[in-house]
């Protein structure tokens, strides 16, 4: 039977485990540290207060970190996204994912994020999630890799602002 998905926000106890999880992250090998270490990175996210972590069996399986809101002046902003190499393609991203835009949706119009442009799988992922690639910023961490802009609109599901 698959394992159920819990998000709930980061603690600090959990520091360690995030960490990790960061480090494993294939693309952040590209950014050679550009972003910061995985440690600095997490406690960054953690003071922020809107860093989410998903548990699968009691242990961390991913996490996200967000701002909801402006970004473009309209926008909530997904800064980062890694689910544990050994949990992806059980749901743990999409869980997180939803989490998210659940609090973006409740503030802004639109979420946005950055994608390496030599990430296909999470683009995939972010395509199957009803996300636009709306463009392209060259150069804009690391000179050799360009990071394409990602766009969804607030479904017309959600509540009203
Ligand atoms: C991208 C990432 C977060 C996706 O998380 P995940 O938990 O594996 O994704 P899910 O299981 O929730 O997948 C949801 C849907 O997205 C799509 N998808 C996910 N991974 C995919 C892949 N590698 N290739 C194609 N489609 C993919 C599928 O439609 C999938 O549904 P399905 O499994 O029922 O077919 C994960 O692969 C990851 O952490 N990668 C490394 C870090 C990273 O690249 N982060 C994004 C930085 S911008």
């Amino acid at each position: 039977m698959k394992s159920a998905v819990e998000v709930l926000p980061a603690n600090p106890q959990q520091a360690q485990a995030l960490a990790r999880i960061v480090a494993d992250a294939e693309f952040l090998q590209r950014y050679s540290n550009a972003l910061g270490t995985p440690d600095e990175y997490i406690g960054r996210a953690l003071q922020s207060g809107t860093l989410l972590t998903a548990l699968v069996d009691g242990e961390e399986a991913g996490l996200v970190w967000f701002v909801t809101q402006g970004t473009f002046g309209r926008g909530g902003y997904i800064r980062l996204l890694a689910v544990r190499s050994d949990r992806r393609r059980s749901g743990v991203g999409r869980a997180l994912m939803s989490a998210a835009e659940s609090q973006i949706f409740q503030v802004s119009e639109h979420a946005f994020l950055l994608t390496s442009d030599f990430n296909a799988s999470a683009q995939r992922f972010y395509e199957s999630l009803g996300y636009m690639s709306v463009g392209r910023i060259p150069g804009y961490v690391v000179p050799d890799v360009d990071e394409l802009i990602y766009w969804k609109g607030r479904p017309a599901s959600s509540p009203p602002l």
